[in-house]
This record gives structure tokens, C-alpha cells and sequence, in this order.
């Protein structure tokens, strides 16, 4: 039998934490023969309500858990780690400036950095939910530069199943007949969901999702919108913003990571821009990635056009500017 892996997952008490954890449990992050042990970490005021969480990973009795942790101390919660997922973080409330949550996320994400650094295991993965996603993850990077660059990533899975969705929505076909479309840049509405190398696999083989839709205008405007407004209206529908599909996309996120993508497939995935499409090196940026024993590599070569790069370059812009920002909220 594997030995367990220890899977941390912040900000545990909070509702994606309580849609995440069952599924690491059941095997939809790490596969179904690999047992896991759950280190969940919150703050004090949620210590209670992740005691509750604890209480009921015991009471269903998963197979495959090993071991549930659920602390308030971030070094207890980061030890021995494989796995990071960092969903814990200070979201903006009515009336705040953007630069006070920014204020307090960078905190954060300093401190859990350097004890993920100092007590993780070595060669582990990190994946950072909680928003702003892509600078978190920068900030995470810059305050553990001991963790390879490689083993620090954003979740943009979730917007980039979003966009597969809207495709199979649209074309009355099964959602895992679509693949390849790509999510560029910033985990906000600034993102680019981009349809330009998608397929739809049909009886007579791959078809580019351009070529079955027929509308560039519904795909160039509506289409584009609709994903990248999609977090707004699932608050709107559910005066809740989205969990469920947060936590399956991060179950996705890690399990291609570390299991592999298949072959001629491609997924989004925030990782740190070594300047490839002439992004700008160093910003956390979504692009399209293949894994392979465990490692992530950028998609090249794929043509981008005017409308495209507009749009790449546009969500690169305000990842400057949040990094600027963040880096001016460290002193
Ligand atoms: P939530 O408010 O229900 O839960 C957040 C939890 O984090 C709370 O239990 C809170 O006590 C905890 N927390 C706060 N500070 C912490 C700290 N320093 N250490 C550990 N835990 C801490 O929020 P929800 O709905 O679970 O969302 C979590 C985050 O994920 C938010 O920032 C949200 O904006 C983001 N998000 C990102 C998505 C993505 O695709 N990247 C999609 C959906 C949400």
C-alpha cells in the first residue's frame, strides 16, 4: 500500500474548505489508492467551527483518511506537507480599499510562506485559492525562496472549466468532449478566456469550437464576458460565492499536476512567467500547461493574434500594477 500523503488545506472552516475536504478524502484529488492525511488549518475565531469539520471527516469514515490535523497554528499545519492548498485569506468587505485587503493578504501569505519554507516536506506542491489568487502566490514565492518557483502555483482551473462549460452549454455537447481552451492571466475579470486553439471531439474527429459555433460575435464578446463575470453571478444566484466548483477545479488543479495531463490535452494553470508569449518574467500568470511527472510546462508555439494579444497583455498590465501594489503594502 502508498504511503499517506499530508494534503494542507487553509482556511478550512470556511465553505470551500467544507466542500474541498471530502473530496480529498474520497480520493478525487490524489486518485482513489492513495491514502491522505488531512492537516486543515483557520484562525482562531473559526477554531470551533473547524473542530465541527474534523468532527464529521471522523463521522464519515473515508477509507482512505489516515489522519485529519485541525490546528490554529500555521507551523503545525504546514509540517511535513506535500500539499498546500491555501484557501484561507482576508476578503474584501463592503467599503474597503483594495489596498487594505492587499495589506492584510500580504501578511498572510509572508507569514505562511516562511513556515511552509521552514516545515513543508521537501518538493512540496502549493496551489493558492484565495484572492487575489495570482499576487498571493507571488508573495507566497518571494517569502520561501527556498521552494522552487515551479512548486508554486495559482487555481485558474476553475475559470478555465468555466469556459469548457459555456462551450458544452452552447453546442449541446458532453463537457469532456471539449478541450484546450486556455485561460490567460489574472484570476480576475480581466482574465482571457481564449477559444482560438479549443477542439470538440465529434464522430469525424477534432473540430475547432470556432468552425462548430459559427458566431465569432457571440464568441469573441458574450462568450468571453460571461466566463469572466461568472464568479459575480454565481454570487448574485446564490448570495454565496462559488465553492463547490472552487473545490473540484483545485481537485483538478493538483491531480493533473501530479498524476499528468493526456496526451494532446492542455489545461490553465497560474505559474510563475519565465517570458514566454512575451509575457512579463515574474508575475504569476495563467497559461496553458501540459504535466508530466509532476511538473508543468508551458504550451509554446501556439499562434496569438491581434485581438488575442491585446487581451494578453491587458490582464499582464494589472498584474504589474497588483504587483506594485502589493510589494508597496510590505513596508
Ligand atoms: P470563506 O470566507 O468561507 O473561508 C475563508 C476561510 O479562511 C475562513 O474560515 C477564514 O476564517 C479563514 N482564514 C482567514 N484568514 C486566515 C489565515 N490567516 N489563515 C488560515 N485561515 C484563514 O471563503 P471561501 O468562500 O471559502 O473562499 C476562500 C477564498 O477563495 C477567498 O479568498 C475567495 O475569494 C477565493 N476564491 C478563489 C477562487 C479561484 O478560482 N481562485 C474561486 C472562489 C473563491
Amino acid at each position: 500500500a502508498k504511503d499517506p500523503v499530508r494534503v494542507l488545506v487553509t482556511g478550512a472552516a470556511g465553505q470551500i474548505g467544507y466542500a474541498l475536504v471530502p473530496m480529498i478524502a474520497r480520493g478525487v484529488m490524489l486518485g482513489t489508492d492513495q491514502p491522505v492525511i488531512l492537516h486543515m488549518l483557520d484562525i482562531p475565531p473559526a477554531a470551533e467551527a473547524l473542530n465541527g469539520v474534523k468532527m464529521e471527516l471522523v463521522d464519515a469514515a473515508f477509507p482512505l483518511l489516515k489522519g485529519v490535523v485541525a490546528t490554529t497554528d500555521v507551523v503545525e499545519a504546514c509540517t511535513g506537507v506535500n500539499i498546500a492548498v491555501m484557501v484561507g485569506g482576508f476578503p474584501r468587505k463592503e467599503g474597503m480599499e483594495r489596498k487594505d485587503v492587499m495589506t492584510k493578504n500580504v501578511s498572510i501569505y509572508k507569514s505562511q510562506a516562511s513556515a511552509l519554507e521552514k516545515h513543508a516536506a521537501a518538493g512540496c506542491k502549493v496551489l493558492v485559492v484565495a484572492n487575489p489568487a495570482n499576487t498571493n502566490a507571488l508573495i507566497l514565492k518571494e517569502f520561501a525562496p527556498s521552494i522552487p518557483e515551479k512548486n508554486i502555483t495559482c487555481l485558474t482551473r476553475l475559470d478555465h472549466n468555466r469556459a469548457l462549460g459555456q462551450i458544452s452549454e452552447r453546442l449541446s455537447v458532453p463537457v469532456c468532449d471539449v478541450k484546450n481552451v486556455i485561460i490567460w492571466g489574472n484570476h480576475s475579470s480581466s482574465q482571457y478566456p481564449d477559444v482560438n486553439h479549443a477542439t470538440v471531439a465529434t464522430p469525424s474527429g477534432d473540430k475547432p469550437v470556432r468552425e462548430l459555433v459559427k458566431d465569432d460575435v457571440w464568441l469573441n464578446a458574450e462568450f468571453i464576458t460571461t466566463v469572466q463575470q461568472r464568479g459575480a453571478a454565481i454570487i448574485k444566484a446564490r448570495k454565496l460565492s462559488s465553492a463547490l466548483s472552487a473545490a473540484s477545479s483545485a481537485c483538478d488543479h493538483i491531480r493533473d499536476w501530479v498524476l499528468g495531463t493526456t496526451e494532446g490535452t492542455w489545461v490553465s494553470m497560474g505559474v510563475y512567467s519565465d517570458g514566454s508569449y512575451n509575457v512579463p518574467a515574474g508575475l504569476i500568470y495563467s497559461f496553458p500547461v501540459t504535466c508530466q511527472n509532476g511538473e508543468w510546462k508551458i504550451v509554446q508555439g501556439l499562434p496569438i493574434d491581434e485581438f488575442s494579444r491585446k487581451k494578453l497583455d491587458l490582464t499582464a498590465e494589472e498584474l504589474s500594477e497588483e504587483k506594485a501594489l502589493a510589494y508597496s503594502c510590505l513596508n
